[in-house]
């Protein structure tokens, strides 16, 4: 393929060029004018001067706007004073479209224009680098499982049966029945795991979330691994390798990047294994030590997570919850019944549950009972219930929130910008 990108432009020194994108910014001085074209893969400094361009190209720059679609051809030099350090010395140019008032300037706007203007938005340096970074954050989960033996298997969106509690349910009509958007696709990634082992999905999840926080999408996309014949710590170690292997790889892979979202990459490189394990009570206690008012059995609320986390320099695995607050399917501790083999990691720096796991409760009897005691119709969970007949094995497995972890990594301060078109309490626009 012929086209090339500003990212290329190392290996083009001394050659002619034709870049395709969007107009940044200009600057003129009457023999001379300058322009920055941004492709998507960077920016250029492109110069135009009176004689290198035919008289129309070179009288063209007062019509030229922000946004406008131009193709620039010209010849590649370096120069480490230009913006992404090379520079086109342009013999021509063409316009495709003149962008006509484009919206967003280069002054400060407030969110709520920038959200109303998500679809624009998303061209600024900033989002770009979002962006590419979750782009990246994926392809990092993706090869961690995928060389270690995983098989993708896809869950379905409509779902007849509730996974992760009925309050945050999104209904539909469903050819005269009612249908219900995943929350997770967990229950169906069980019975994968009963076919090829080790399994992953990655999909859309739906959460009816009624409260407005800097960490609740309505939509949300999750990464949810699962293992037979695998028990609690298990599958800690996979969640934490998980983990590891992301960070490793952006702060490999995405420094550039990290930098232009001003990322603190020191707290980063702390991310390595082991991570600390504290069972629940453990926790408790750090937040009655730190002053907090929490009694046993609670469940924990962002603030809550941060002053646990605030106590270590990397990821934390809090395990064996209450079970009165955890989901129907998690394994009693047989140490104690009153916890569940359930946990949750929590990111440093306040951004609180990046990923929830646990083991799965393999016996049908103790499956059922929980299911009628969280009201649940168990007419809907006969397949889910015949993985525990037919060569029922311990298993387990966790779910991790892209968009969480897309949060930590860039150091954002709202779960809105890890997603090009965020779904919340109040948005359903663009
Ligand atoms: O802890 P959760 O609810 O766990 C499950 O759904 C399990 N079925 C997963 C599994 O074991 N396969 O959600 C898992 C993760 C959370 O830790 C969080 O990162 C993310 O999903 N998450 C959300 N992210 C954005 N907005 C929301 N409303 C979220 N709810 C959960
Ligand atoms: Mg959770």
């Amino acid at each position: 393929m012929d086209h090339k990108y500003i990212a290329d432009l190392p290996d083009l020194v001394g050659e002619e060029v034709t870049l395709h994108g969007w107009m940044y910014n200009k600057r003129s001085s009457g023999k001379i004018w300058f322009l920055i074209l941004r492709d998507g893969t960077g920016y250029c400094q492109c110069v135009v001067a009176k004689g290198n361009v035919s008289d129309e190209i070179f009288v063209i720059e007062p019509e030229l706007t922000q946004e406008s679609s131009i193709s620039v051809t010209g010849l590649c030099k370096k120069d480490d004073r230009s913006v992404g350090g090379y520079e086109l010395e342009v013999s021509s140019l063409e316009v495709h479209q003149i962008a006509d008032d484009y919206p967003i300037s280069k002054k400060d706007h407030g969110t709520a224009f920038l959200m109303d203007n998500r679809h624009l938005w998303l061209r600024s340096k900033r989002q770009n680098a979002i962006l590419r970074i979750r782009h990246e954050i994926l392809r990092a989960c993706r090869d961690y499982l995928d060389d270690n033996g995983f098989i993708q298997v896809d869950t379905p969106i409509f779902t007849a049966n509730a996974c992760e509690g009925t309050t945050t349910l999104f209904e539909t009509e469903y050819f005269g029945r009612s249908a219900y958007l995943t929350q997770s696709g967990q229950l169906y990634n069980e019975a994968a795991a009963m076919s090829v082992g080790k399994t992953y999905c990655f999909g859309p999840t739906f959460r009816a979330e009624k409260s407005k926080t800097r960490r609740h999408l309505t939509e949300f996309w999750m990464l949810e691994p699962e293992m037979a014949y695998c028990d609690l710590e298990e599958d800690m170690i996979w969640a934490e390798g998980l983990l590891i292997s992301v960070v490793e790889r952006i702060l490999d892979r995405c420094g550039d990047l990290l930098e232009i979202l001003e990322r603190d990459i020191s707290k980063l490189s702390n991310v390595k294994g082991p991570f600390p394990r504290i069972s629940y009570t453990e926790a408790v206690d750090i937040l009655h030590k730190n002053g907090e008012e929490f009694e046993w059995g609670d469940d924990f609320g962002g603030g809550h997570e941060t002053v646990i986390s605030d106590q270590f320099d990397r990821p934390v695995i809090v395990h064996r919850f209450p079970s009165a607050i955890k989901a129907f399917y998690m394994k009693r501790a047989p140490e104690d019944d009153k916890v569940v083999l359930g946990m949750d990691i929590l990111a440093p720096e306040g951004y609180g549950e990046i990923v929830g796991g646990s083991q799965r409760e393999e016996d049908p009897a103790i499956l059922l009972e929980r299911m009628e005691e969280e009201g649940l119709n168990t007419k809907d969970f006969q397949w889910y219930l015949d993985l525990r007949k037919y060569g029922s094995v311990p298993h387990s497995g966790f779910g991790l929130g892209l968009e969480r972890l897309v949060s930590w990594i860039c150091g954002l301060s709202h779960i809105r910008e890890t997603i090009p078109f965020p779904r919340t309490l109040t948005r359903l626009e663009p």
